[in-house]
């Protein structure tokens, strides 16, 4: 299957991006043709800094190859790399009705959330449609606020392809309804906008710090804890193999230790978790020519495809030198 994926080059990365979406692409890449980018377009919506968009996204090429992205399976490239998809997303534009824009939820909250809405916000979907159809995608990994996209993609597909013929393949949405969503320091979901991550790539005594404030009960040295409903522990688990994960029960049934010896536990398994993923990330911030040539030779991968697609919309629609 040809799977696609776009990335928004978003800064620092927390454990709940990597347990609810990289760790899965990182495994998908194995038995399908994964199709990677960096979403600098879709990122431009709303980041203006230029400095901050460029290292953005050279960072996120790097912390997705230091987390297990393998350039020799997956095509990986930054968007704005392929001009081809602005083209088609202007060609789609002409088969999107105003309605199916304006019923979008992820425009209307972020305007909720006091956003100006530019244009280029409004018509986000309709890029996020040509980067799908631009690549005949099969199928698109999604958390469950981009569903909706998905449909949007394949609601203009169809109304193109009942004007020229199927040329469109109509992608499917994947929703993971397994994968762990990771609550955050404070318990709510772990997410960049709520200030209560974990992240990745940090020093150890950042990570001490953030592992520090995880909220927890307060109980008593001694008096047994519960596991249950706990913060501490359901991140914890993720880390741990299931004999420690049962010997970790038993800690904390035992009493006699706090929740400050089970954060400086949970700190040491995230730490080490992601060893070998700082030694890489390591190499590629020394090697950074070393990334822009994989992402180069992502971009030369998808463009061939994508001209070869746009060559064949191109001709449908009527707008192709030659053909008049
Ligand atoms: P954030 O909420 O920090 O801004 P994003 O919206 O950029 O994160 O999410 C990027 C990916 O990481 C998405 O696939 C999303 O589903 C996943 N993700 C984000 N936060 C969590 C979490 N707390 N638990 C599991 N998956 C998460
Ligand atoms: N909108 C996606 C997000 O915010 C990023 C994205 C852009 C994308 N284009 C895509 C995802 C195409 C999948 C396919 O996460």
């Amino acid at each position: 299957m040809r799977v696609i994926t776009g990335i928004q080059p978003s800064g620092t990365l927390h454990i709940g991006n990597y347990f609810g979406s990289i760790k899965q692409m990182v495994s998908l890449q194995n038995s399908n043709e994964l199709f990677m980018f960096i979403a600098d377009y879709h990122a431009l919506t709303t980041l203006k800094d230029a400095k901050q968009l460029r290292e953005n996204t050279i960072e996120a090429a790097i912390s997705y190859l230091s987390l297990g992205i393998n350039p020799a399976k997956t095509i990986m490239w930054v968007q704005s790399d392929v001009k081809e998809v602005l083209e088609l997303y202007w060609i789609l534009s002409s088969y999107t009705p105003m309605g199916l824009l304006e019923r979008a939820h992820s425009y209307k909250d972020k305007v909720a959330k006091g956003k100006t809405p530019n244009h280029a916000l409004f018509s986000y979907p309709v890029l996020m449609a040509a980067d799908i159809l631009l690549y005949d995608s099969q199928i698109v990994p999604v958390g469950k606020d981009q569903i909706q996209h998905v449909e949007i993609t394949r609601d203009i597909a169809i109304k193109f392809n009942n004007d020229h013929g199927e040329l469109f393949t109509l992608p499917k949405f994947k929703v993971d309804e397994n994968v762990a969503s990771l609550p955050g320091i404070d318990g709510a979901k772990m997410s960049k906008s709520y200030g209560n991550t974990i992240d990745i790539f940090t020093t150890e005594k950042a990570l001490k710090k953030q592992t520090g404030k995880i909220i927890t009960q307060s109980v008593a040295l001694e008096e047994p804890k519960e596991y249950e409903n706990c913060n501490v522990f359901a991140l914890a688990k993720h880390f741990l193999t299931s004999d420690e994960l049962e010997e970790l029960k038993d800690r904390y049934k035992k009493g006699g230790e706090g929740h400050g010896h089970f954060k400086l536990y949970l700190k040491e398994k995230i730490w080490n978790y992601f060893e070998e993923a700082r030694e890489k990330r390591a190499y590629y911030h020394n090697n950074r020519d070393e990334v822009c040539d994989i992402l180069e030779d992502g971009a030369l991968r998808a463009r061939k495809i994508a001209y070869e697609k746009m060559e064949i919309i191109k001709d449908a629609i009527g707008i192709r030198r030659g053909k008049r």
